[in-house]
């Protein structure tokens, strides 16, 4: 069992040794599966031409490569079988959801906004399972009304809810919704404090440790209309040291036997490489590494067990081009060039410390000896895109300039920020491109008022 190199991990402001930002020229593994680089440096994906397509449908633009959506999700159900989930906060739309569906994945929701959208893109109920740990009385009922796949239960408060919705399910002839209790094992990942979720201390599901998780199981194996039929946990996000799945499944394993559940969920979690320097673990040998702590932990034979990845499907298949609109030299100091986004399309930085890269994909291969700080637009001074940039030297004003592996947890925490409308998303493949959500325009924003 071995493990990637822990760095800064996009994000982890607790990791180790950020790598330095380096002046050589971008590091292919951060581009998506069909990038090319033309002799003239220009980059390619999907066939398509990034600047060109840049220039046609404006920026900012998160740029997916189809593709390697799609070998992700082809990879994930090959590691776990069908039942694996894509967690759709990552990255949702109805494109999307299609992709996964299409692979064989199901969908995790965790909101009736996210449910929605998989059901418009043609979800059955049986690929769907809904989290939250708020779940209110409209969304569990339209969970159990669909027969959704999984319901994950999170609180006392929503096994009472249930109680009284899944009532009546069996003399309306529904089937048990099935469910899954979500547990916080006491494990705490080696990430970002606000993505850690396993922990004692969380918002998330019941303690192991104080017996609630036990109460829980005990309370949903004696109701009508539900069957409880395992358990789950999800101990963080952008994990790059799997020891910490070792401690989850050892301390999922007595539960499930103790309960004599049929599945056991791990959660997402794996990191990605987001800037050079990093390396992380493919979600293949992710599920290898997973399969063999459940041997070590004395897994029951015939239990069967999954993930739900959301990041690792979606993140390096993404990119985003902006317009760099200033560049403003301050001598002694630092040099910024400032975009046309900015934190309302990428607020990770901001949030979470997290480290990208960037380069202009007129010019993939250059070196990048140039050094600036990337800003967006936004009316403060903590809208840092790229806190240390490295670019080409003869990066101008007007030049179409992009951010890799911005594909999860980007567009899907997009805000209109100083009445900034979202990004467009394009998809790319074959020599051709679709736009499968379309450009937000002030109109939009100003619908909603009277
Ligand atoms: N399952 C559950 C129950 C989750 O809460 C999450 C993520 C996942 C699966 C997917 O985890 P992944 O494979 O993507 O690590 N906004 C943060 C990440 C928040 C993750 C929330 N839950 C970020 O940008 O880093």
């Amino acid at each position: 069992m071995t493990n990637a190199r822990a760095t800064r991990g996009g994000g982890a402001a607790t990791a180790l040794d950020p790598p330095a930002p380096s002046e050589r020229s971008l590091a292919r593994h951060l581009l998506p599966d069909t990038a090319s680089i033309a002799p003239d440096g220009r980059l390619s994906v999907g066939g398509v031409d990034v600047t060109e397509l840049a220039e046609e449908l404006g920026t900012p633009l998160f740029v997916y490569d189809a593709a390697h959506l799609r070998a992700r999700c082809t990879e994930a159900v090959a590691a776990f079988g069908p039942g694996v989930a894509y967690a759709t906060k990552a990255f949702l739309c109805k494109a999307m959801a299609r992709i996964a569906l299409a692979a064989g994945m199901s969908l995790d929701v965790s909101t009736a906004g996210e449910l929605a959208t998989a059901t418009a893109a043609g979800a059955s109920p049986d690929r769907i399972v809904l989290h939250g740990n708020n779940k209110s009385l409209d969304e569990l009922a339209a969970a159990l009304s669909l027969g959704i796949s999984r319901l994950v239960v999170d609180s006392f408060d929503e096994i009472d809810r249930l109680r009284t919705l899944a009532a009546d399910a069996p003399s309306r002839g529904r089937p048990d919704q099935h469910v899954v209790v979500r547990v916080t094992p006491g494990v705490e990942a080696h990430t970002h404090e606000y993505v850690m979720t396993g922990q004692e201390d969380s918002k998330f599901g019941f303690s192991l440790a104080s017996g609630a998780a036990d109460r829980a199981a005990e309370l949903l194996a004696s109701m009508p209309g539900v069957a409880l039929v395992g358990v789950h946990a999800h101990i963080g996000s952008q994990i790059f040291r799997l020891d910490a799945f070792d401690r989850e499944i050892a301390a999922l394993v007595p539960y499930v036997v103790r309960h004599e559940l049929r599945e056991l969920c791990v959660g997402g979690g794996l990191g990605v490489a987001y800037v050079a320097g990093e390396e992380a673990p493919t979600i293949e040998s992710w599920a290898r590494y997973l399969r063999a702590a459940c041997s070590a932990a004395r897994l029951p034979a015939g239990v069967s067990v999954t993930a739900e990845p959301g990041r690792s499907i979606v993140a390096t298949a993404g990119l985003t081009c902006y317009r760099i609109g200033t560049v403003k030299e301050l001598p002694g100091i630092r040099t910024y060039v400032a975009v046309d986004g900015g934190m309302s399309d990428n607020p990770r930085p901001v949030l979470y410390g997290s480290g990208y890269e960037a380069f202009l994909p007129r010019s993939t291969g250059a070196e990048r000896p140039f050094a600036a700080r990337i800003v967006g637009k936004h009316c403060e001074s903590g809208d840092v895109l790229v806190a240390d940039a490295r670019l080409p030297a003869d990066v101008a004003v007007g030049d179409i300039v992009a951010t890799p592996v911005t594909g999860a947890y980007g567009f899907s925490m997009a805000s209109n920020y100083n009445r900034v409308p979202r990004p467009a998303v394009v998809f790319v493949e074959g020599g051709g491109w679709s736009v499968v959500v379309r450009r937000e325009t002030v109109e939009d924003l100003l619908r909603l008022e009277p």
